[in-house]
């Protein structure tokens, strides 16, 4: 059975989208089959992230309520270990029809090591949606107060909603930052509660790849690249230490 893995926020622009591609493509590389779905509806982006802008991938509402199947999913052609579903343009979360959108995630359970889900900004029916059947949910913030406060929101709401494995990734830390990152960490972690899976450095690699319609792990392999690798590795259940050389 694979792993159905929700990425979070609470304040939005954190770098959910940017984190969950890269991470989907690394698991990908790591010779595992990934299936990435973009539930932010109205506003979809990962496949900007993934290098697939021009796809034309279908949605997860034409497999979930529309008669496709998993395998009609568009495939990376850097990755063909990874498919990707897109969102649907013209829908709100609240008109999913939930018990379609869990059989079509069980389907893929079976079919795929890890499916991503990329949340949208917020905590309200985006947000319940991609997290309700996710057996792990990963919240991405920044190290700046407001984005802890929220994050801490969004594990107090997954916590409410039972999902017990859930763990921080900082992203966008800067070198300077990260000099006092035993002190900011921490502070991260009390405040959100929550134990840490990655930090992610700030890189312009991350915005330059999308630019460039490249995956971040084929563009760059250092910085915010080599820091979701690792992200990607822990997630096997690799022990990967945290090192000041591996993100900068
Ligand atoms: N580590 C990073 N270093 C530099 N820029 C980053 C980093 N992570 C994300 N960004 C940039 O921040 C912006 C927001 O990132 P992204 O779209 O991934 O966030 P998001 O949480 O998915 O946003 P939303 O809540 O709108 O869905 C993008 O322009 C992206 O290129
Ligand atoms: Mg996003």
């Amino acid at each position: 059975m694979g792993e159905l893995i929700a990425v979070l926020s609470g304040k939005g622009g954190t770098g959910k989208t940017s984190v969950c591609a890269a991470v989907s493509t690394a698991l990908a590389r790591l010779g595992h089959s990934v299936l990435a779905i973009d539930c932010d509806m109205g506003l979809q982006n990962l496949d900007i992230s993934l290098g697939l802008s021009d796809s034309g991938a279908i949605s997860f509402l034409d497999v979930s309520e529309g008669g496709y199947r998993l395998e009609q999913a568009a495939v990376h052609h850097l990755f063909p270990a990874l498919s990707f579903l897109t969102a649907p343009i013209n829908r709100t979360a609240e008109s999913v029809d939930e018990d379609a959108f869990r059989d079509m995630v069980r389907s893929a359970k079976r079919k795929f090591d890890y499916i991503f889900l990329d949340a949208p900004a917020g905590i309200d029916a985006g947000f319940s949606l991609a997290a309700k059947f996710a057996d792990r949910c990963l919240i991405v913030t920044g190290a700046d107060p407001a984005a802890m406060r929220d994050a801490a929101r969004a594990a107090q709401r997954l916590e409410l909603m039972g999902k017990t494995d859930v763990k921080l990734i900082v992203n966008r830390v800067s070198r300077r930052l990260f000099s006092n990152m035993a002190v900011t960490v921490d502070d991260v972690m009390d405040t959100a509660g929550l134990p840490l899976i990655g930090v992610v450095p700030e890189d312009p690699n991350v915005t330059l790849a999308a630019a460039f319609s490249a995956p971040l792990i084929s563009y760059t392999n250092r910085g915010a690249a080599k820091a979701c690798e690792a992200i990607a590795k822990r997630l096997e259940g690799r022990r990967v230490p945290l090192s000041i050389f591996d993100i900068f």
